[in-house]
C-alpha cells in the first residue's frame, strides 16, 4: 500500500475502521475508485437537476450552476413563462424546463426521465421544493389540520423522496450528488407549522440514511438547512409588521439572500466536497446555534 500518497494499491484490502459499523461489504467498486464520478470529477459541464428551480431559492441554485457551465433541468409545478426567462437569464445553453407537480408521482417519474434524457444523464439532484402553510394547532379543525399535513409532507417530504428515486436511476452507474434543502425550523421547531418543521427533520433523516446507502455507488448526499432567506415563500412575513423581529433573529439584523444558499449548494455539489455526504449545514446567519 503506498500510504504516502493515501491511495491504496489495485486489489489491496481496505482495513476496516475501528468503531464504525462494517459497510465494506456494500462497496463493489475499488478502493480508490469509491465515491469518485467522473464528471464530478472533472471540469466537465455537468447535468443538474433543481426542483422548485422557478422561484426564489430554486432559481438562484440554477442561475449559479448555469454560470459555472453546467447544464441545468428546472423542475417545477409551476412553469409558465420559465422557459423564456430562463433563455434570458441563465448563462449557457442546454437547459431545459420539465413540469411535474412533486405530489404527483407518475408525472415526477416522467418529468425526471425527461430531465435525464435531455441533459444526457444527470449527475447532480437538488431537492429544493417546498411549501410553507400556517395550522396552528389550538386554533384549526381537525379537518384542516389533516390537510396541512397532507399538502405539507406531500411535496416536501415524499415528493423529494420519489424525485430522488426517479433519479437516482440515472446516477447509481456514474456517481453524483445530491443536496437537499431543509429548514433551521427542524431544529428550531416550527409552532405555526409542524408539519413543516416534520417535514424537513424528516428529510435530514431522509438524506442521511441515503448518505449510506449511496455512498457505494460514488453519490455523496447532504443538505442545507436554511433560517428565513428573502424569497417569495418569505415575502408576506419580512413584510408584515413583524419582519423587523424575523430580521433581529439573527446577529447580522437580516435573513439570507437566495445566492447565498445557492453558493453552498454548488460548494456541496462539488467534487471538493464528497465527503460532507451526511452533513447538515446550516445556513442562518446565527440566528439558532446547535451543536
Ligand atoms: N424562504 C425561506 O425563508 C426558507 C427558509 C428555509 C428553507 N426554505 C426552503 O427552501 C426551499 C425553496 O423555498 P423558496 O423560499 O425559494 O420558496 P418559493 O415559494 O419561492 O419557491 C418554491 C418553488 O417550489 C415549487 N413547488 C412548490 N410545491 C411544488 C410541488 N408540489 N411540485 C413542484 N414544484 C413545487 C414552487 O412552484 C416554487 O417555484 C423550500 O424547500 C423551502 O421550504 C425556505
Amino acid at each position: 500500500m503506498s500510504e504516502a500518497h493515501g491511495k491504496p494499491e489495485e486489489g489491496a484490502e481496505v482495513p476496516a475502521v475501528p468503531g464504525e459499523a462494517d459497510h465494506s461489504g456494500l462497496l463493489p467498486r475499488p478502493a480508490h475508485d469509491r465515491n469518485v464520478s467522473p464528471v464530478i470529477e472533472s471540469a466537465m459541464s455537468r447535468a443538474v437537476l433543481v426542483t422548485g428551480a422557478a422561484s426564489g431559492m430554486g432559481w438562484a441554485i440554477a442561475k449559479r450552476f448555469a454560470a459555472a457551465g453546467d447544464r441545468v433541468a428546472i423542475l417545477d409545478k409551476a412553469t409558465a413563462g420559465i422557459a423564456e426567462k430562463l433563455k434570458e437569464e441563465l448563462d449557457g445553453t442546454g437547459h431545459v424546463v420539465v413540469q411535474a407537480d412533486l405530489v404527483d408521482s407518475d408525472a415526477v417519474l416522467k418529468a425526471v426521465d425527461s430531465a435525464a434524457e435531455q441533459l444526457g444523464g444527470l449527475d447532480v439532484l437538488v431537492n429544493n421544493a417546498g411549501v410553507f402553510t400556517l395550522h396552528p394547532i389550538t386554533e384549526v379543525s381537525y379537518e384542516v389540520w389533516q390537510q396541512h399535513w397532507q399538502s405539507t409532507l406531500g411535496p416536501n417530504l415524499i415528493g423529494a423522496a420519489n424525485v430522488t428515486w426517479c433519479a437516482v436511476r440515472h446516477m447509481k452507474e456514474r456517481g453524483g450528488r445530491i443536496i437537499n434543502v431543509s429548514s433551521r425550523g427542524a431544529f428550531r421547531g416550527e409552532p405555526e407549522a409542524p408539519a413543516y418543521g416534520a417535514s424537513k427533520a424528516g428529510l435530514n433523516a431522509f438524506g442521511q440514511s441515503l448518505a449510506l446507502a449511496l455512498a457505494p455507488h460514488g453519490i455523496s448526499v447532504s443538505t442545507v438547512a436554511p433560517g428565513f432567506v428573502r424569497t417569495p415563500m418569505a415575502k408576506p412575513y419580512l413584510e408584515a409588521p413583524g419582519g423587523d423581529a424575523i430580521r433581529a433573529q439573527s446577529p447580522f439584523g437580516r435573513v439570507g439572500e437566495p445566492d447565498e444558499i445557492a453558493a453552498a449548494v454548488f460548494y456541496l455539489a462539488s467534487d471538493k466536497a464528497g465527503w460532507a455526504s451526511g452533513a447538515v449545514l446550516d445556513l442562518n446567519g446565527a440566528s439558532y446555534l446547535r451543536t
